[in-house]
């Protein structure tokens, strides 16, 4: 029976049960539990019926190979994404976030995941840790709007994990195969892997300190690990490794 109570009448009448001390929630008919068979019912099979066929197991990084694979421009690639459904982190998540700054931009900046402010805009570092980031590409005249010299940025997850947790290595393998051809879309001429989570996605290799203003080589081309913006919020005392490196950066697009 539908009920006629509308939301804020129901609303009460169960915060008015709660306090008499309900503490489950059941149905107005008693089920007698020792009718429920507790087995599950036996199939028949009719005679001229085909046997079932196995249920074949998904590779998640395999469909996200052959999609990642198949996008031939930026747009099919947020349009993959958006139609991959074989993370779990995508059903918590309010929105995809593919990308922001100018595709033309000669810097790529790849991050971790987003974080609540991403998450509810849909757009990498929006929050404090963006803010930051903003203002260390503005010292050397770089920005994600900028005529002249823009960026691009984007991160390893395109959904918010739970809670912030780290992304899990399965998550990353098969979001990786997406974060390969968007780099190669884009086509940048430096990549900038901020953090851990880039650098172990993209190098195998995790210890930001010790890899952080080291070129490395990454889908062919220059990348530089650099520490996270997060990280320099609750470290202010690295941020002069970050200028460090935001010169390194500089010099480097001076000199190819
Ligand atoms: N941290 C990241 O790594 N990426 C974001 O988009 C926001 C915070």
């Amino acid at each position: 029976m539908e009920s006629e109570l509308d939301f804020h009448t129901a609303k009460v009448l169960l915060e008015w049960q709660i306090d008499l001390g309900a503490t489950e929630a059941i149905g107005e008919t008693p089920v007698n539990r020792y009718e429920i068979p507790t087995a599950a019912p036996k199939v028949v099979k009719k005679p001229d019926e085909p046997a079932p066929t196995k249920v074949e197991a998904v590779d998640p990084v395999a469909i996200a190979r052959r999609m990642a694979a198949d996008a031939d421009s930026l747009d099919a690639l947020k349009a993959g994404l958006q139609g991959f459904d074989h993370c779990e982190i995508k059903k918590g998540a309010r929105n995809l976030v593919f990308a922001d700054g100018n595709p033309e931009a000669r810097v790529m900046v790849i991050g971790e995941a987003p974080g609540r402010d991403e998450d509810q805009q849909g757009k990498p570092f929006v929050g404090r840790a963006g803010q930051l980031l903003d203002a260390m590409f503005d010292a050397i005249d770089h920005g994600r709007s900028h005529a002249q010299n823009p960026i691009y940025i984007t991160n390893i997850l395109p959904w918010r994990p739970p809670q912030n947790r780290d992304p899990k290595p399965d998550e990353v393998d098969m979001l990786l195969p997406f974060v390969e051809k968007h780099v190669s879309l884009v086509n940048p001429d430096i990549l900038v892997l901020m953090g851990n989570i880039s650098c172990s996605a993209l190098l195998g290799e995790r210890g930001i300190t010790k890899l952080r203003g080291h070129w490395r080589d990454v889908l062919g081309r220059p990348a530089l690990p650099m520490f996270h913006p997060a990280y320099l919020l609750r470290t202010p005392e690295a941020k002069r490794d970050a200028w460090h490196d935001l010169l390194m950066l500089q010099a480097k697009l001076r000199e190819l």
